[in-house]
């Protein structure tokens, strides 16, 4: 199947790496008093970026995941949000940190905020690699955000167009020729 897209680099390997560094030191800072952190990863988009996360924290986790439906294979987000795989473990009186892709209308995550708030964590907190702001619908701002992007359809480390480009090792924003 040929592409009819082009794809534009807009955050390099290189980035996304030193920015994970200065993430996790943050996050370590707020939970380094932690017996073990739940990390729980938003399938499928936050795959890559929970495996990079993960190598540089320091400390005790469980990782687990969600995965929550968006997109299908379309360019835009759908309001309602359904949880397709649940987590495995409970998190009554734990420390849960969240990873998401990209926080775009926001519904996503905020539909798993409420879900996970209402199993009693101790402390939930979220973090996403990539904010699109001037998209926001619901109200919601992940605790730590990667990087602040404007409005563009994004590909790669581990995010999708219909399934493809996930395994590209930087961000980049899909244009259309013509
Ligand atoms: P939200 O519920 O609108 O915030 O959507 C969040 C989900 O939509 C993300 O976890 C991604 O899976 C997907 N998404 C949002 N923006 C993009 C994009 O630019 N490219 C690919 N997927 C996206």
């Amino acid at each position: 199947m040929s592409k009819d897209y082009v794809i534009d680099e807009m955050i390099s390997a290189k980035a996304i790496a030193a920015r994970i560094e200065e993430l996790a030191r943050e996050i370590r800072g707020e939970f380094g008093d932690t017996p073990q952190l739940v990390l729980v990863g938003l399938l499928r988009g936050s795959f890559v970026f929970i495996a990079d996360l993960v190598r540089e924290l320091d400390l005790a986790v469980e990782v687990d995941f969600i995965e929550a439906s968006s997109y299908g294979d379309a360019m835009e987000s759908s309001r309602e949000v359904r949880i397709l795989k649940d987590l495995r473990s409970g998190i009554e009186g734990r420390d849960v940190l969240v990873v998401e892709d990209i926080v775009d209308t926001g519904h996503t995550l905020a539909h798993v905020i409420h879900m996970l708030k209402g199993r009693g964590p101790a402390r939930l907190k979220t973090i996403a690699l990539l904010d699109k702001p001037t998209r926001r619908e619901a109200d919601v701002k992940a605790d730590w955000i990667g990087f602040s992007i404007p409005d563009e359809f994004v590909v790669g480390y581990g995010i999708d167009y219909a399934q493809r480009n996930r395994n590209l090792p930087f961000i980049g924003k899909v244009r259309f020729p013509g």
